[in-house]
């Protein structure tokens, strides 16, 4: 699908996108790249990113992949640093690594919920943590006229009510999200960096949908959507470029729900 914004909106910018080589974090990789942005990703797997960059560059867009685990500060330091010493400047970073696997809490363990909460929540608090120096107004590479930069935290919607079998998700999720909020009120004011959030709901042909709702009960799901459908890729990347761009440049602290507003209810039947 066209892309409604200028093909220029992210000219000249630097993205650094965890979980950029897969699933909705490589869409925002590609969306962000068309748009003009120079890419870094973040991942644990090399291949993937290997991969992921390739196709980048096949499509013009300046690219590198980072290996890193974002759970570890010492990673998150030198993947930060790296972007900087490669692109020269950071001024997006996004936040898309997530781990997730279902689980009845009374079968689950203190490390599998740990884990989880690792990933999202203290990954997601370790990237804003190392990137903070480069995207203040002000950091190295940052023209005395652009103000601050900006981050990009996913999360979900599943932590507004309950899910079954998601209780170490919904607490990462709802810990990402408070971060979102307390980010955007300290590094708004005193940095000029605005921090949102993008909570899909159910996208086609994600990691997160074949591991959580397996084929079989993919048609159920979409009984119980108000429009019917599956979100796609492309609709979080229009988000993210909307919070990114300058089209959002007052927008701050906003966590948005991107799910066909599923999370208001069901539909009437
Ligand atoms: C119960 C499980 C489990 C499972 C792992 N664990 N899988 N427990 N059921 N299916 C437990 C393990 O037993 C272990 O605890 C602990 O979790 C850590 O497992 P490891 O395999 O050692 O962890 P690690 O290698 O770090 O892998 C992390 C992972 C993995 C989350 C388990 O799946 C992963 O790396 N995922 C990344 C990709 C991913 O999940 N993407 C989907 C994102 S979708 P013990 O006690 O045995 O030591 C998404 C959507 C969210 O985020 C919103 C949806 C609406």
């Amino acid at each position: 699908m066209d892309s409604p914004f200028k093909p220029d909106v992210l000219k000249g910018k630097v993205a650094l996108i965890t979980g950029g080589g897969s699933g909705i974090g490589f869409e925002i990789s590609s969306q962000f790249g068309k748009h003009g942005a120079s890419i870094a990703i973040m991942g644990r797997r090399r291949q993937v990113l290997d991969d992921a960059v390739s196709e980048l560059r096949s499509l013009g867009i300046p690219a590198i992949g980072l290996e890193g685990d974002v759970r570890k500060a010492e990673d998150a330091r030198r993947v930060v640093e790296s972007t900087y010493q490669h692109f020269g400047r950071i001024d997006i970073l996004v936040n898309a690594a997530a781990g997730n696997f279902l689980a009845a809490a009374e079968d689950l363990s203190t490390n599998g919920f740990r884990t989880v909460l690792d990933i999202d929540a203290v990954g997601t608090f370790n990237m804003c943590h190392e990137a903070l120096k480069y995207l203040k107004k002000g950091g190295p590479g940052r023209d005395s006229s652009s103000g601050g930069g900006s981050i990009l935290n996913i999360s979900a919607t599943l932590h507004y009510t309950a899910s079954w079998y998601q209780i170490h998700v919904s607490a990462a999720k709802a810990a990402v999200d408070a971060t979102t909020r307390n980010l955007a009120l300290e590094w708004g004011t005193d940095y000029e960096i605005r921090v949102n959030g993008i909570a899909p709901g159910p996208i086609q042909g994600t990691p997160g949908m074949s591991k959580l709702v397996p084929d079989e009960i993919e048609s159920k799901v979409r009984e119980n959507m108000p429009l019917y459908k599956l979100g796609d890729k492309w609709d979080i990347a229009m988000a993210a470029l909307y919070l990114s761009c300058d089209s959002g440049k007052y927008v701050n602290g906003l966590i948005m729900p991107v799910d066909n507003g599923l999370w208001l209810g069901k539909p009437r039947h």
